[in-house]
């Protein structure tokens, strides 16, 4: 039996699919900020305050550390280092070398080099000690990772005990209405933003199609239980377009 997942609603054999989709964040790095803001209409900004308030990271001098999995250009990095004291740091692990390169020179721009750290590094194999984190993160990426089973046990493995995992993802507009108004502007809207301001369409096609393919928020949360964790947990928000999941390791 082939071993195969869904590249959008192309069918592709799942050691293929890491590569497509390393070849869409390559071609949309340099533009990758502005689409966010096109594309969600400034509402990933509510979002992911909504996840770094769950970070909650001190205010005090007390060290805490965060590991942003799929972090890309350093959103939630930056944005955690913001919220946080001065014992705050961040490390940024991804897979694809042009969005750390964006998030690097946001860094240097801003003089966060030193708390904003960049790995180079696949959620499926993490290059960091067992629990080594005091916080665990991964915001619009769990969809892209080839095997999520293996990446939900590479994270909980390197957060320590008490520690928890936040996670947000695209989740399923339920809400009679604004469905139909969401699918008409995932599926046309988004992909023309794509063509005239990443200079092509097909990246952001894949990208609305793998939230379809992406699992509803229960049985994600099975997902979490079997990788360990503990008090699973989600919230939806803006009506489904969005869901922040929750789990501990105790
Ligand atoms: C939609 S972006 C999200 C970036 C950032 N978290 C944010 O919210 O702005 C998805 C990111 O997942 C990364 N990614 C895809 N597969 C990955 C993998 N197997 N391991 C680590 N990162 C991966 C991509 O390179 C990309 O930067």
């Amino acid at each position: 039996m082939r071993d195969n997942t869904h590249f959008g609603f192309r069918e592709v054999p799942l050691g293929e699919k890491q590569a497509l989709v390393d070849d869409v964040f390559h071609k949309v790095a340099q533009r990758y900020d502005l689409m966010n803001d096109l594309m969600s209409a400034g509402l990933h900004r509510a979002w992911k305050d909504a996840l770094v308030t769950a970070i909650n990271p001190p205010k005090s001098e007390r060290e805490f550390t965060l590991l942003d999995v799929a972090g890309g250009t350093g959103d939630i990095s930056f944005r955690t280092i913001a919220a946080g004291g001065p014992g705050t740091r961040a490390t940024v692990a991804d897979i694809n070398a042009d969005m750390l390169g964006v998030g690097r020179e946001r860094a240097y721009a801003q003089a966060l080099d030193d708390v904003v750290t960049f790995v180079d590094a696949n959620a499926e194999a993490l290059p960091f000690p067992d629990k080594s984190f005091d916080a665990v993160s991964i915001a619009f990426g769990i969809r892209n990772v080839p095997r999520i089973d293996v990446a939900l046990k590479e994270m909980y493995r390197v957060l320590r005990l008490g520690g928890r995992f936040l996670c947000l993802e695209f989740s399923n507009v339920d809400v009679p209405g604004l469905d139909a108004l969401y699918e008409l502007y995932s599926f046309n809207v988004v992909p023309a933003l794509g063509r005239v301001v990443a200079g092509d369409a097909e990246p952001y096609r894949y990208l609305v199609e793998s939230i379809r393919r992406f699992p509803r928020p229960n049985a994600f949360a099975d997902m979490m239980r079997a990788a360990g964790f503990a008090r699973v947990s989600h919230r939806v928000m803006s009506g489904g377009i969005v869901a922040l999941h929750s789990g501990w390791r105790l």
